[in-house]
């Protein structure tokens, strides 16, 4: 097959989907496929061979049998991207529109959660324009979260803008850094968990991996410098839990993605406590890097990278057939 591979994009997460992209084209090239590469640059132009590219919609991609849009963030993971592919009528790997988008809001994404009850660590959401107006009553409602509290921009990745904070003069600078990049914001409450990340390959009957655990080697939480540099952190696989615990963490990272109509692939994370597990984040379109979660959960199950990419293709290209014949996904 020709497969279109998608790079960069919009959002800060731009050099995390260099690296994920080059391992995906890498990956793709070994199972066989052609690969078409395709960089859709910061200022958002999309390019291959040098040529800026045109889009016809109905006029598919570069003739492409399918497309990898290994972008993460807004712009990219966010459904932006999955809507004009979606126009162009060309099939593409993982979540379409509605589960890209609901999972890219940390504030929605945990709504529907909670509206079934699914455990979380308590939150609450910040809008940029009552900060502003209303600081005092902000910082009085976020007293119920207890201290520290984790504060995140709701529509990111790669831990870029998030920040622990401790008290009153800490607080005030974590909700303005997390306001400089999105409008949303939400505040956490401090779990002690042990993180823990599960992949998950399939469409409308979807497996999970053996669940991985997080070390964190370079400072304190899972930030963008422990998440990327070299010996920021360790994933031992499987975590170390349970049997009881590890078919929760399986059980509820099937569940989250079919839930929120995930499709082709998802790495669900959460935070476990004892004998609680605690949904933090699912990511559409996970990291990609050699050192990154999702492969590697993979690779532990007996599938490597060509055949998980192979596989990811062959789903995103039945999900489009089973579509375009009427049947929805
Ligand atoms: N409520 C929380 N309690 C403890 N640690 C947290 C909490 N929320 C986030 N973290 C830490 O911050 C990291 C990034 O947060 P996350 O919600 O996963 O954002 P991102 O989408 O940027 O990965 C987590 O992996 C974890 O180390
Ligand atoms: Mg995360």
């Amino acid at each position: 097959m020709r497969v279109a591979v998608l790079a960069g994009g919009r959002s800060s997460e731009h050099d995390v989907s260099l690296d994920s992209a080059a391992f995906v084209r890498e990956a793709v090239a070994a199972a066989g496929h052609e690969v078409l590469p395709v960089t859709i640059e910061r200022g958002g132009a999309w390019v291959h061979d040098g040529e800026p590219l045109s889009l016809t919609p109905g006029g598919g991609l570069l003739g492409a049998d399918a497309v990898f849009p290994v972008l993460h963030g807004p712009f990219g993971e966010d459904g932006t991207v999955q809507g004009l592919l979606e126009l162009l009528d060309v099939a593409y790997v993982g979540a379409g529109v509605l589960a890209s988008s609901l999972c890219m809001d940390k504030v929605v994404f945990k709504e529907v959660l909670a509206a079934a009850d699914v455990p979380q660590v308590a939150s609450l959401a910040v809008r940029e324009h009552r900060w502003r107006s209303e600081p005092a009553a902000v910082r009085n409602e976020l007293a119920v979260l207890g201290t520290p509290v984790f504060i995140k921009p709701a529509r990111l990745g790669s831990s870029v803008g998030i920040a622990k904070a401790w008290g009153e003069a800490d607080l005030d600078a974590a909700l303005d850094g997390a306001f400089a990049h999105d409008s949303l914001v939400i505040a956490e409450a401090f779990s002690d968990g042990m993180e823990v990340e599960c992949s998950v390959l399939g469409n409308s009957e979807p497996q999970a991996s053996v669940p991985g655990e997080i070390v964190v080697l370079k400072g304190e939480w899972y930030d963008y410098e422990a998440k990327y540099s070299d010996g920021g952190m360790e994933l031992i696989v499987p975590a170390r839990l349970p049997d009881s615990v590890i078919a929760d963490v399986r059980r509820l990272a099937v569940d989250t993605f079919v839930r929120v109509g995930c499709a082709g692939l998802a790495r669900v994370d959460f935070f476990v406590e004892g004998d609680r597990v605690l949904v933090n984040e699912l990511n559409t379109m996970p990291g990609f890097t050699g050192t990154s979660a999702y492969p590697k959960l993979w690779e532990a199950a007996g599938i490597p990278p060509a055949e998980l990419c192979d596989r990811l293709i062959a789903l995103g290209v039945e999900r489009f057939r089973a579509e375009r014949a009427g049947h929805s996904f």
